[in-house]
């Protein structure tokens, strides 16, 4: 499949991001939602996966332990990266951009739409920290369990949303022979979007 060039010269970033991730939720056959996160603090990268459970106008917006590593990396720089590949598509889409808070209310949200089980993790899962057995989580898990029977979990206070506001986002579709069609959009000085179709 070829990027037809009248097609990006007159699409929006989101628009054909919503596009291409329609297409992978019928098509990948789990988490098309999921992307790796690049941070980075003293010049030093890291990467993990998440699932950016939100995107639209703001930015693409995923939750996670605010003092886990990533958290502590986002916090000190306030830049990052995402990076989608939807391997049934042979497409990649790359999104750059600087970093802020979900609010409250949105994290609530969220958090209240996850299962028990998920709720009382964020809970027990010191994320990132040493640990010296599975037991030992496993306990805690309980523990948490007892406390919170019968009620509900209230969402723990480092726990939320992070948002990457992009300022340039990639559209890569594989080609045959290596000769991938290649879209980046900049976000220009007037808050809209240049398009520029790069060598593959
Ligand atoms: C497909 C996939 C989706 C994931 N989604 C999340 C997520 O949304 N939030 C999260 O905190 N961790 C998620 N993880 C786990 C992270 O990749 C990572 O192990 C964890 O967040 C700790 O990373 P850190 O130590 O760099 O903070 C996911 C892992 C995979 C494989």
């Amino acid at each position: 499949m070829t990027m037809l060039e009248t097609d990006i010269r007159n699409a929006d970033p989101l628009s054909l991001f919503y596009q291409w991730f329609e297409a992978a939720k019928g098509s990948e056959h789990a988490d098309p939602d999921a992307a790796c996160l690049a941070t980075a603090q003293d010049g030093r990268p890291s990467a993990r996966m998440v699932l950016v459970r939100r995107v639209d106008e703001r930015g693409f917006t995923f939750f996670t332990n605010e003092n886990s590593r990533k958290g502590q990396q986002l916090t000190a720089n306030g830049f990052a990266a995402l990076c989608y590949h939807w391997k049934s598509l042979e497409r990649q889409i790359r999104v750059e951009g600087s970093v802020e808070r979900a609010d409250a209310s949105e994290s609530d949200a969220y958090y209240a739409s996850r299962a028990r089980g998920s709720r009382i993790g964020a809970w027990a899962s010191e994320q990132s920290q040493p640990l010296d057995s599975r037991e030992t989580l496993l306990k805690k898990v309980s523990a948490l369990e007892a406390q919170y029977e019968g009620t509900d979990i209230p969402r723990p206070p480092f726990w939320g949303g992070f948002r990457i506001v992009p300022t340039r986002i990639e559209f890569w579709q594989q080609g045959e022979f290596r000769l991938h069609d290649r879209f980046v959009f900049t976000r220009n000085a007037s808050n809209g979007w240049d398009v520029q179709r790069l060598h593959p």
